[in-house]
């Protein structure tokens, strides 16, 4: 038997008892008389002790062990006499009286423990040894508890859990596909899928009705810490439902999910249009745990001289509570910040409202202390109170203001981590234009139905639809994004031709789907849920590699097994592969 009991679980009632553990030495103390070796596995950490009294062949083997060694031991639970009641094994320690050591441990790079020495590279490199830390442990062990209790959650309400193929053909959502030669079909590539659409899809048509799957999914595009290559989605969807059923069900598993996990219970799920959100917050992932809304200042801002504000397309504020009582440097370095080519605004005009009522702003030349009040007036902004105002192109203007709004909700300590404000953002616009490549791209992806009101603009001005598509933003995260799809072959034509697909271009890569709209297609629509990033919201991080055991770093590489990496000729011949990267070729 290598154990009676974890690492974890014993407490004073198991004094006098005898018990075997096993597991790893996380450090040891030599106390002249006495020997003392913290053990530790998942469930936690127990104190050995070795008494050179007692048993002094035993507490000499125990001074020759190391950090990381497996041992196994047998002995006595015993009451501490200076107890630890920070652990909930600390008021005991096993009296040992057999030890064997299951494996020695080679030093490890780093400290094992929860603030370790170790660099990000080499914890990467060791992240089987990472992943013995407990604050990783706890990430991934917490990614479990939320993928079991969204699974008990959708079998309760009648989701079949369906597998799709990862072998696929390229759809097209907006990232590039990672692909994968096919060695029996000589110069063709699968893709790996950017995700399920068109296959959730198909099992609607097939008459599922409700379908989910925890799944990976893979994008070749730029990381960041909410970003990684391969990703997991809590992809659902559903038929004969129309978006109010969609949202209902997703908003009870995610306040199921905030209960059950976190104990938390979230209040309101409130709705906003897109067009509020970006003209309120300059996003289209509000963070609502604080306020600080854009105030449109063109009318009281325009007009009085100051050419920069005149001729720009719009001139935006926001008030910071308090903040009259910024220092000249702070504004300088918050002119810094806004000016950093990240956010790239050409300057940044400040308003002090002071205690006294009094105005001081960086623009005095062109606005009188009457402007000023009407300023102050315009954007609400009381006594000791800072407006900031930004302008130029809407787009540019609105994006560069929600970034500073971010960053002053973040030094003022506004966004808590241990806050949850949801809100679905809905009625994205169906399209975009891409002054790149001269065309519309679909906002969300090409099977997105548009508003069914607005149908008759898509000839007249595409640009203009609104779409049956909603995101799900907690904390200024975008948690996923879903919409009502179309089911009707020649609207999914219409709208692969607006994307400026030829007819046999749209045959050739999503035939099968437009074939399948043609046997009884119901109307249907879903969502997906980034699981990843679900994890990490729960777990109070802003990077989702901490909650996926076996992560890419930032160049998409995985430092432990050294992926990518090159191939062997024989690879490249049987693939009947040509490579410029091959150096034998
Ligand atoms: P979308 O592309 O919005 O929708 O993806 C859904 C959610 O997946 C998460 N996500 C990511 N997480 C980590 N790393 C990535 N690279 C990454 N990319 C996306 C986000 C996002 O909200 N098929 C549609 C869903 C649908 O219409 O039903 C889709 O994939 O949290």
């Amino acid at each position: 038997m290598h154990r009676s009991h974890t690492c974890g679980e014993l407490r004073l009632e198991n004094s006098g008892t005898t018990v075997t553990l096993s597991g790893w030495i996380q450090k040891a103390r030599d106390l002249g008389g006495m020997t003392f070796v913290d053990l530790r596995d998942r469930y936690g950490k127990t104190q050995l002790v070795f008494n050179m009294e007692t048993n002094a062949d035993l507490c000499h083997q125990a001074r020759k062990l190391g950090r990381e060694f497996v041992i196994k031991v047998s002995g006595n639970v015993i009451e501490r006499e200076s107890k630890n009641l920070k652990n909930p094994t600390g008021e005991i320690e096993i009296d040992v009286e057999t030890l064997e050591i299951l494996n020695p441990s080679k030093t490890p790079p780093f400290t094992i423990e929860d603030e370790t020495d170790g660099g990000e590279d080499l914890r990467m490199k060791y992240r089987y040894l990472d992943l013995r830390r407990d604050p990783v442990q706890r990430n991934i062990i917490l990614r479990h508890r939320v993928g079991m209790e969204t699974r008990k959650y959708l079998d309760s309400v009648g989701f079949i859990d369906v597998e799709t193929p990862y072998l696929i053909k390229s759809t097209p959502e907006g990232a590039r596909d990672f692909v994968v030669p096919s060695r029996m079909n000589p110069g063709q590539f699968y893709a790996l899928p950017q995700s399920p659409q068109t296959f959730k899809q198909l099992l609607m048509v097939s008459g599922f009705d409700r379908y989910y799957q925890i799944v990976k999914c893979f994008r070749d595009e730029d990381l960041r810490a909410d970003r990684q290559p391969e990703f997991t989605q809590i992809d659902c969807e559903m038929a004969f439902v129309e978006q109010e059923d969609i949202l209902n069900t997703f908003e009870g598993m995610v306040r199921h999910l905030f209960q059950v996990v976190l104990n938390v219970e979230i209040e309101d799920f409130p709705r906003m249009d897109y067009d509020d959100a970006m003209r309120l917050y300059g996003s289209d992932k509000p963070d609502v745990r604080f306020g600080m809304e854009f105030v449109n200042m063109c009318d009281v801002a325009q007009g009085k001289g100051f050419g920069v504000f005149d001729s720009a397309e719009t001139v935006l504020g926001i008030v910071v509570p308090g903040g009259a009582a910024y220092t000249r440097k702070q504004l300088d370095q918050l002119t810094d910040w806004v000016k950093r080519p990240q956010i790239g605004a050409k300057g940044l005009i400040y308003c002090r409202v002071n205690e006294d009522g009094t105005t001081k702003s960086s623009v005095d030349k062109f606005f009188d202390e009457d402007a000023l009040s009407v300023w102050a007036e315009k954007t609400v902004a009381g006594k000791g109170d800072l407006i900031l105002v930004l302008s130029g192109g809407i787009d540019k203007t609105q994006k560069q203001l929600g970034e500073l709004r971010l960053h002053l909700g973040e030094e003022m300590g506004l966004r808590d981590p241990k806050v949850f404000k949801p809100l679905w953002v809905m009625d994205f616009p169906l399209l975009e234009w891409d002054e790149e490549t001269d065309r519309y791209h679909a906002m969300h992806h090409p099977f997105t139905s548009p508003k069914p009101d607005q149908l008759a603009l898509i000839d007249t001005d595409p640009g203009k639809v609104k779409a049956n598509a909603y995101d799900m933003v907690i904390n200024g995260v975008e948690i996923g994004g879903g919409s009502i799809r179309i089911h009707d072959r020649e609207l999914q034509a219409r709208m692969f031709d607006l994307l400026g697909f030829s007819e046999e271009e749209a045959e050739a890569q999503f035939g099968f789907l437009m074939n399948a709209f043609q046997y009884g297609a119901p109307p249907h629509g879903g969502l997906a849920l980034g699981f990843d990033r679900l994890c990490s919201m729960f777990g109070g991080s802003d990077s989702i590699r901490d909650f996926i055991a076996f992560p890419k770093n930032n160049s998409g590489r995985d430092v432990m097994i050294d992926a990518p990496s090159s191939i062997h000729d024989e690879q490249y011949s049987e693939l009947e592969l040509k490579s410029t990267f091959n150096p034998n070729k």
